[in-house]
């Protein structure tokens, strides 16, 4: 499994999540690897609050357990990501989605090729370490004016592939290079730098949002 990150940093986007969620009023939500289930808590807070639910997709068993108040909300789906997606009934459609499982520039791409007929015009795709080329440096700032320099820190843009300290798993990482590599005519994105980066992306030459919750048989299973 590629990964960039700690569940720590991707945790540090769980405001966002629940934001979005509620912003929205996202009631289909899926998530797409949820480890511990960091980020899972605050999809389904937001899924309280629109009174929707939170499909998560992971190949691992998830020791995650809900407050009782939300337990009815979540669907925990174990399997592989690109299977759940291909297995989906056609009509399900996501207002949210959280991308969050193998990191790898294929998988990406393969995952949002199969996520783009479950999108309405104003879902919102969420991807986590879409920033991975911006670090940040303590610098001298010389004024301009003649004055004293001055030390700050500031986000700065590096070879991401290039740093000393980067990993195998990390210089993997291609889920920035499969959201740049999205037609723009199609696609439109924005990305917030903090802990490795969170993208906003959305689809918008889909179809309008047809307003309907999904149903969940007995085993949580999209009919
Ligand atoms: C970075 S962790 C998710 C972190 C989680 N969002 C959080 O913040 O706590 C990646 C997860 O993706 C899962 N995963 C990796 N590749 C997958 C795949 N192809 N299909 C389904 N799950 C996958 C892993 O089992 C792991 O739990």
């Amino acid at each position: 499994m590629h990964t960039i990150s700690s569940p720590g940093e991707s945790a540090c986007h769980r405001p966002v999540l629940a934001a979005h969620a509620m912003q929205i009023g996202a009631r289909n939500i899926l998530e797409l690897g949820a480890l511990h289930g960091d980020t899972t808590l605050p999809l389904l807070l937001g899924a309280y609050y629109s009174d929707g639910h939170v499909h998560t997709v992971d190949m691992t068993p998830s020791k995650f357990n809900p407050p009782a108040m939300l337990k009815a909300r979540w669907h925990m789906h174990q399997g592989e990501a690109h299977m759940f997606l291909r297995n989906l009934p056609a009509h399900v459609i996501f207002d949210l989605v959280w991308l969050d499982d193998e990191h790898s520039y294929e998988h990406v791409v393969t995952e949002l090729q199969a996520l783009a007929p479950h999108l309405h015009r104003d879902s919102i795709v969420l991807l986590h370490d879409t920033a991975v080329g911006v670090e940040h440096e303590e610098v001298d700032l010389v004024q301009s004016d003649g004055g004293s320099p001055h030390h700050q820190r500031v986000a700065v843009h590096v070879n991401f592939f290039e740093l000393p300290y980067v990993s195998m798993s990390r210089s993997d990482c291609g889920v920035l290079r499969a959201v740049r590599e999205l037609p723009v005519e199609s696609w439109e994105h924005v990305t917030v730098t903090a802990c490795y980066g969170a993208t906003m992306l959305r689809k918008k030459d889909a179809p309008r949002r047809e307003q309907k919750l999904l149903v969940v048989d007995a085993d949580g299973y999209m009919v």
